[in-house]
């Protein structure tokens, strides 16, 4: 087991691919905070399963959109195992809406969520390692849409391209204190972020097309990056995404 002895908080792992994620580090030996908005049956269920396995865990309700309380999320975290050691921004939202459409209320809550949350906790995260003399592990879930155009959904890839910046940033400045941060950019995972999408065969199938591995992801295949980034092994790795999506980025042909 590579994560013996670490303390993480995964953001959004009542579900998809936070949940897969949490429940990676806790069979790498890591003890987990797990974190829901809504889905208090999903956190716990996570929650449960991390304690079957022998390790501690703890679930906390925040919703990462409210900002302002983004703070007393990352001190309940802390105090829930003395301190976090690797912190995995994975809280994701995204609306489809046409750019003449989008409200002024959507677009500020996708910001939110898939950046601003980061941000905050990032610094609060940095704040903490300071505090304990102690190096540190930033992993964000960010999306092929850091670099890929994705109509209908401009405030998503904005924010998305925000955490790539924000991640090279941070590697550089956070590096005197022995914090490494990396996004992880999934494709198309089969998680409820596609519901729409997974229940509807006349979507599906472009997608898949497009797709050179011709699957959609499952979240463990991100789960296992995540593992590997949180571990020793990626000590030297900082300042990068690394894809996991079937070859989807820079899938182009000719006939
Ligand atoms: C989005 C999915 C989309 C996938 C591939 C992800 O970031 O959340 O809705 O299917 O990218 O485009």
């Amino acid at each position: 087991m590579t994560l013996s002895g670490k303390n993480a908080l995964v953001t959004g792992s009542d579900q998809g691919i936070g949940q897969a994620i949490a429940l990676r580090l806790a069979e790498e030996g890591a003890r987990v905070v797990v974190n829901y908005r809504a889905n208090r049956q999903g956190g716990e269920d996570t929650r449960a399963r991390i304690q079957q396995m022998g390790r501690q865990a703890a679930a906390i309700q925040a919703d990462v959109s409210d900002i302002a309380d983004l703070g007393k999320l990352f001190q309940q975290a802390v105090a829930a195992l003395g301190s976090i050691d690797i912190l995995v921004n994975n809280a994701g939202i995204e609306k489809n809406a046409a750019f003449l459409d989008i409200t002024r209320e959507d677009y500020q809550q996708v910001v939110d969520v898939n950046m601003t949350a980061p941000f905050l906790l990032t610094q609060a995260f940095a704040r903490h390692r300071r505090e304990v003399k102690a190096p540190g592990k930033v992993i964000n879930i960010s999306s092929v849409h850091e670099e890929l155009p994705f109509p209908h959904f401009t405030p998503y890839c904005m924010a998305k391209g925000g955490l790539k910046m924000m991640m090279r940033n941070l590697a550089i400045e956070l590096a005197p204190l022995g914090i490494t941060i990396n996004n992880i950019a999934p494709g198309a995972v089969e998680t409820p972020i596609n519901r729409k999408l997974l229940s509807d065969p006349k979507l599906l199938q472009p997608l898949l097309a497009n797709i050179p591995l011709h699957r959609l992801g499952q979240p463990q295949d991100v789960a296992g990056v995540a593992a590997f980034l949180a571990s020793s092994d990626a000590d030297y790795i900082t300042g990068t995404t690394i894809v996991v999506d079937g070859g989807l980025l820079w899938n182009y042909s000719e006939q």
